[in-house]
């Protein structure tokens, strides 16, 4: 189920407001700061906005810059990114500029929903996903039926709160502007609701004029067979690792990451790690936590390759120390292929110990690259 990559856009003051309630946009960015937003947007196959945000702000959610939209022809890409809007009632105005600026749109809402914008005559491609809407749905509409790779969301606090606790932002860029707000009625950037347990990872601060851009990525691995959108970073990661194994013509390349079920990392590991020739990735990993750890029972590994199922080296193949350390949820890049053992099936051995296994194949060719002088062809 291939999902767009989804960034979140928030400006916010320093009490964490989206806006004040006044019947203007309140500007929280800086000149510089919404000139970076404009290359963000260039930069992206869709930008999303809640049918909020269409009704505070009538906002145009352009590429401002010729420049920058000349590029993106030059590129082969439509002069704008599709603008992609949320409504569950439909209510939305036919005459917001939204629907009258910039390139297609498409509205995602619920039966009842399209029902109205269609009566109400709206601009734009409209897309019923139920009675309820359901992100995943939509973001899955997005990648496959719109062929959206990269997906900026431009808020409101309703739209980045679910986003972020149904855990498929992979990335939060968030804007800092040094003043108060202080109206118990403004729009807050993120509402009460069940968030990762533990730290987002900071990736970059940058001051921009008077703001602070901060962006973060969320850190908390899916749970059971649903993936998080910190999945595909900690399997990033370990396929990262993996380049680091000392080259081998008998074993393959692999990295291995131990993910606690709050985003926190317990161990990370390689093969041959440490001038250990017959070290594996996830028993090195393993190796360097404490097994009465409890936070190994809700913990994610994360292996480029599937845990070994068979191995001469030791008595122990990767799966059975995974099963044996209390791990129930594995998340891979490659089945291993019959290199070195027939018929390997690691995955196979966890899922009949009642493990979660997660094979995400968008990253095999990272997991494959330290290992191309051991496939054919
Ligand atoms: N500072 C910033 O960076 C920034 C950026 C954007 C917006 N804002 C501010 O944020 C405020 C708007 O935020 P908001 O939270 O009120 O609105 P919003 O997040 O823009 O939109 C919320 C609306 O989206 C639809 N929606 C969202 N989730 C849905 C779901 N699961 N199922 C069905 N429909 C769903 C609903 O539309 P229906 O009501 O039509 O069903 C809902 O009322 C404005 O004041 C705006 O200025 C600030």
């Amino acid at each position: 189920m291939p999902f767009p990559y989804v960034l979140l856009s928030a400006a916010v003051s320093l009490d964490g407001c989206l806006d004040d309630t006044g019947p203007e946009r309140l500007l929280l960015s800086s000149p510089a700061d919404f000139d970076r937003v404009d290359e963000v947007r260039a930069s992206v196959d869709a930008i999303l906005v809640g049918a909020g945000t269409i009704r505070a702000d009538n906002p145009r959610l352009l590429v401002n810059s010729p420049e920058r939209r000349a590029a993106r022809v030059a590129a082969g890409r439509p002069e704008y990114p599709l603008k992609v809007t949320v409504s569950g009632s439909g209510e939305l105005d036919p005459a917001a500029n939204f629907w009258h600026t910039g390139g297609e749109k498409v509205l995602y809402t619920t039966d009842r929903g399209a029902e109205r914008a269609r009566r109400a005559g709206l601009a734009t491609d409209v897309v019923a996903l139920g009675p309820e809407l359901d992100w995943r749905l939509l973001l899955e509409h997005l990648h496959d039926v719109r062929g959206v790779r990269r997906l900026m969301v431009e808020g409101g606090g309703t739209i980045h709160t679910q986003l972020l606790q149904q855990e498929l932002a992979d990335e939060l860029q968030l804007v800092l502007a040094p003043l108060f707000v202080g109206d118990p009625d403004a729009p807050r950037l993120f509402g009460p609701g069940a968030y990762q347990g533990g730290r987002l990872r900071l990736t970059e601060t940058r001051r921009i004029e008077d703001v602070v851009l901060m962006r973060y990525e969320p850190t908390a691995p899916g749970v059971a067979d649903a993936v998080a959108a910190a999945d595909r970073h900690w399997l990033a990661l370990a396929c990262e690792l993996a380049a680091l194994c000392p080259p081998s013509r008998t074993a393959f390349s692999v990295g291995a990451v131990v993910v606690a079920a709050d985003g926190t990392e317990l161990a990370r590991g390689h093969s041959r790690e440490g001038g250990d020739p017959l070290a594996h990735a996830e028993e090195a990993a393993l190796a360097k936590i404490d097994p009465a750890d409890p936070r190994l029972r809700g913990a994610t590994v994360y292996s480029s390759l599937e845990p070994c199922a068979r191995r001469a080296s030791r008595p122990a193949p990767c799966a059975r120390l995974i099963l044996g350390a209390g791990v129930r949820r594995v998340v891979t890049a490659w089945r291993e292929p019959d290199t070195f053992v027939t018929d390997a099936d690691g995955s196979g051995l966890l899922a009949a110990e009642g493990a979660h296994v997660v094979v995400l194949p968008d990253h095999e060719t990272a997991a494959k690259a330290p290992n191309r002088h051991l496939l054919p062809g």
